[in-house]
């Protein structure tokens, strides 16, 4: 095992006021997505929903080729990734309903993320049915049980937090934000739907902040995507919910570049650089493609017919407009520039 990407092993500081934030999201909160959303400028990355049955199984080892760790299952699937630039801005996100095994993948995971986070908000039938995601908001004694196992067993090493949707009225909800506030949590991120509302219903934003002014711990805000096109709509969510920070889900995914202030990058550009950033990281190009194929279609680039049945990154060169021999030179500036990370991270 190498230490070099480790995290010290006292939790480090960190202030979640003031930050911008990429939400937990399945399939699109992998290494590509992440790095690209910290290189426009969020201060904070969350993987996507990993489940602890899944990740359970995994083992942590090193990756020397690319310098990243690697969370891999017996099958050899690799289901969680990270490397260097992520180091104290990452937060794993787990699907969980089980104090135990929720404890046993946080202290996988805990040297390698800034934080751990429950996902406490998904309505999907296969987070439900396990007593998982939005399940959980039925039984804030389970909510109250991961909780306190997990501050108990790993809060001296990371922070842990959590993210819930609002209940039906202002009340409940805030009562059950503060039971999550006494269990000794970080912060406390939350989606401003109910269970049942889709993502494309407006949402209850003015529903934060009395959650906000009753809870001492910074509260996220979430679920402003539709309000979100650029870069000052995000802080203009923060300021309309009274929240010390905002997370981004479908604003982000639409383009990574909505966290900086400039306009936003073309589409085509964007695509670009995802697969230039999936071929680095040795990312399944299933993902790296499922990636691209969701950016919001800007007009720069449309999806041309072929590419949904590209099976390699070398075969979505062309359609990019990449010529398919930089997928080994950049794999060869990844193994020289992991050479080099090793030595200075010792
Ligand atoms: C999500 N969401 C989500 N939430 C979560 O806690 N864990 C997860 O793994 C996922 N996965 C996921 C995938 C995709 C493709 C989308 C669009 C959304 C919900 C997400 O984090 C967020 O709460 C909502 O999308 C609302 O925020 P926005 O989109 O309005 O910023």
């Amino acid at each position: 095992q190498h230490s070099s990407l480790l995290l010290p092993p006292r939790k480090m500081p960190y202030d979640y006021r003031n930050k911008v934030m990429l939400a937990p999201m399945v399939r699109v909160g992998t290494l590509p997505s992440r790095l690209l959303a910290l290189q426009y400028g969020a201060d904070l990355v969350y993987s996507e929903e990993i489940i602890d049955h899944r990740m359970i199984r995994a083992k942590r080892t090193y990756n020397p080729h690319l310098h990243s760790v690697d969370f891999v299952q017996p099958d050899g699937t690799v289901i969680f990734r990270t490397c260097p630039a992520e180091r104290g801005k990452l937060v794993f996100q787990m699907g969980t309903a089980d104090p135990a095994r929720a404890v046993a993948v946080a202290r996988l995971v805990m040297h390698d993320v800034l934080a751990v986070d429950v996902n406490m908000g998904c309505p999907k039938s296969y987070s439900t049915d396990g007593g998982m995601g939005a399940a959980l908001l039925k039984h804030p004694d389970k909510i109250h049980a991961i909780l306190t196992a997990l501050v108990a067993a790993v809060g001296e090493h990371v922070h842990v937090t959590c993210k819930i949707r609002v209940l039906a009225t202002v009340e409940e909800t805030v009562a059950l934000a503060k039971m999550i506030e006494s269990t000794g949590v970080s912060a406390l991120a939350v989606h401003c739907r109910l269970t049942h509302e889709r993502p494309r219903e407006p949402g209850h934003p003015d529903m934060l902040k009395p959650i906000v002014d009753a809870l001492s711990i910074p509260v996220i805000a979430n679920g402003g995507s539709l309000d979100i096109v650029s870069h000052d709509d995000i802080e203009a969510f923060r300021q309309r919910t009274g929240c010390a920070s905002v997370m981004v889900a479908r604003a982000a995914q639409n383009n990574p570049s909505v966290f900086r202030p400039e306009p936003l990058v073309p589409r085509l550009e964007m695509a670009r650089q995802l697969l230039r950033t999936g071929i680095e990281w040795d990312n399944p190009s299933g993902n790296t493609k499922f990636c691209i194929n969701t950016l919001a279609n800007d007009g720069s680039w449309v999806t041309p017919h072929g590419f949904t049945q590209c099976e390699s990154h070398a075969a979505m060169c062309p359609f990019l407009g990449i010529d398919p021999a930089e997928v080994v030179a950049i794999q060869e500036r990844r193994r020289a520039a992991a050479v080099l990370e090793r030595e200075r991270d010792g």
